[in-house]
């Protein structure tokens, strides 16, 4: 908690993901159609998807468990004059009914969870989520230049210290567990991205998971 806080306050990355651009737009491509769309962003972090969603014509609601996150977001939402049902909540149990999303969006936040409470995590997208609503999933991947760069927690969990997140535990995802974990999901589309840094040196992995409910 302690680490969120501190990332919540120093972080404030303003832009969206482009994945999720491209996702919106793939599947959303009629901008009329969208303020019937009702979608959940978890961990909203900045608020960069809740400004960004809105401004795309969707109907957004986020939480996250963060004080730092929830002032800054609150406040950015205010100077854009935008409207949208902000709530301080906790993933693993989460104020919303059954069955009441078109879209549930993750952004790296499961991949700092242990065994257990990634389960438990997904599998609360999964009952806020309608009958076939969509999750957008990113979680990290093996092969990640922060893989097995701290001490062992856990089987693929490591105590990683890097720039914006420090003593925080990464859990790097192989694909037979992704797709375990996403099991009760029909329609996965499983993909992934890696980007390099320092000439090439430093690799980032990340996957890209999205499928129905
Ligand atoms: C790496 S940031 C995610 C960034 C954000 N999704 C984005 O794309 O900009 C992780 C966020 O998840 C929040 N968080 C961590 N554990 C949580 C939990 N159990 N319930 C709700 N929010 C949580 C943190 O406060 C933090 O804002």
């Amino acid at each position: 908690m302690k680490t969120w806080e501190k990332y919540n306050k120093v972080t404030r990355i303003m832009v969206p993901d482009e994945n999720l651009v491209r996702f919106v737009q793939k599947t959303f491509p009629d901008f009329k159609k969208r303020k019937k769309i009702k979608i959940l962003d978890a961990g909203f972090a900045s608020g960069r998807h809740l400004v960004y969603l809105a401004k795309q014509g969707f109907d957004v609601r986020g939480f996250d468990y963060s004080n730092e996150s929830l002032k800054f977001a609150k406040n950015w939402l205010k100077k854009e004059k935008l409207a949208i049902e902000v709530k301080q909540a906790d993933i693993l149990k989460l104020p919303y009914k059954d069955n009441s999303f078109d879209v549930f969006i993750e952004i790296g936040m499961v991949e700092h969870f242990f065994s257990g409470d990634r389960e438990k995590a997904i599998s609360e997208a999964f009952r806020v989520l309608k009958p076939g609503g969509r999750l957008f999933f990113i979680v990290k991947k093996t092969g990640d230049y922060l893989e097995g760069a701290g001490k062992k927690l856990e089987k693929g969990t490591y105590l990683i210290n890097e720039s914006f997140i420090k003593d925080t535990p990464y859990h790097f995802f192989d694909k037979k567990e992704l797709k375990a974990l996403l099991k009760n999901f029909k329609e996965l589309d499983l993909n992934y991205t890696i980007l390099t840094r320092n000439n090439t040196i430093v690799e980032i992995h990340d996957w890209i998971a999205i499928a129905k409910k």
